[in-house]
């Protein structure tokens, strides 16, 4: 056993004498001492012939050769992650791979810019659920069960429970909040809209709009005329000019359609505007008072209007989209066209 000693002596000097340049190196020594097959191992597979009164002697020496190696193991493995060491390694001349950048959708961009404008104005933004029910989506916003303006929204309904349908028009969100606030009340709600039409370059079965709603003491129909007015001209520039035409929605009355001249040919007449050179982009009018009952607000008190406009419908105008489709083909040659757009 003294012979056995006095070589595993022997190997500690051999280990503490022992340098590694590289990592290669070191991985030699953990090989040649600490491996399945190195020498610690070797060393411990003599403790078999060791007779049985000195086994408990020769076991301590073993472990302290054992935690020698591997101490010496962990020293050599540090000096070469140290950032000195680590650079002789790294050529970092070498170009770098070049990281993807995502782009914002051109449908987001124009939502912010719409929701950045209205807050400018001091609209707060509102959001309601996709799948609504009937009294929000239509029954508050005066389109009782049989009333026929319900077919101009071919509308989704849950088959699981017909009392539940995703909401045709961001309108719904409006009866959200006039249940929860009380005027005055000044929002702008963003968001996904479902209607059971063929998908085509000008139709498609969901879309966005901007719903907005404004209601307090003397607001007139002026304050509407002003406040789109201004939103226009933030959003596409002082050229724009503006018309409103008489319509019908049952929420407001009185109601307007509001157009734009068109920023495609600016004016002359293209396919876009249907040789018309104005486009229209939003729907409008004063809040029916009925609405206002509806939500217990007293009509003879408060006044309001709203308006919704179709996202896709201003991106088509801001960028010149002319398919519906490539908003939700996930494209990315379309969709990197808007890099750098904010
Ligand atoms: N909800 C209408 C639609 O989806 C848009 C609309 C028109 C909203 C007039 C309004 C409004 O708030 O006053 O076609």
């Amino acid at each position: 056993m003294e012979q056995l000693v006095q070589q595993i002596e022997a190997y500690k000097q051999e280990i503490a004498a022992f340098e590694a340049a590289t990592p290669v190196a070191v991985e030699e020594f953990r090989i040649k001492y600490l491996g399945t097959k190195g020498l610690v191992k070797t060393v411990m597979g003599e403790m078999k012939n060791v007779p049985n009164d000195r086994k408990k002697e020769f076991g301590q020496v073993l472990n302290e050769f054992k935690l020698f190696a591997e101490n010496k193991y962990e020293t050599l493995q540090n000096s070469h992650q140290s950032p000195a060491a680590s650079q002789e390694q790294i050529d970092w001349s070498l170009p770098g791979d070049p990281v993807a950048v995502g782009t914002r959708h051109p449908l987001s961009i124009v939502r912010n810019q719409i929701v950045s404008i209205f807050r400018r104005l001091g609209f707060a933004v509102a959001e309601g659920p996709e799948i609504e029910d009937d009294w929000h989506n239509f029954g508050a916003m005066n389109l009782p069960e049989d009333h026929p303006a319900r077919d101009m929204q071919d509308t989704f309904y849950i088959s699981q429970n017909p009392a539940w349908l995703l909401r045709t028009h961001t309108s719904s969100v409006q009866a959200r909040v006039m249940e929860t606030e009380k005027p005055p009340i000044r929002v702008i709600c963003p968001g996904r809209v479902y209607r059971n039409e063929t998908i085509s370059a000008r139709a498609h079965c969901f879309f966005h709009q901007v719903e907005g709603l404004y209601i307090d003491d003397n607001v007139s129909f002026a304050d509407l005329k002003q406040t789109l007015y201004f939103f226009v001209q933030e959003m596409f520039g002082k050229e724009v000019k503006v018309r409103f035409r008489p319509s019908y929605f049952p929420f407001t009355e009185p109601s307007a359609e509001m157009d734009i001249s068109c920023l495609i040919c600016g004016g002359n007449g293209c396919n876009i505007c249907k040789h018309t050179g104005w486009v229209e982009i939003l729907g409008s009018g004063m809040v029916h008072p009925k609405v206002l009952e509806n939500f217990d607000i007293d009509p003879n008190k408060y006044t309001g209007f709203a308006f919704g406009m179709g996202v896709e419908r201003i991106t088509q105008l801001k960028f010149q989209v002319n398919d519906l489709r490539l908003y939700s083909q996930n494209d990315v040659r379309f969709l990197k066209q808007f890099t750098g757009v904010i």
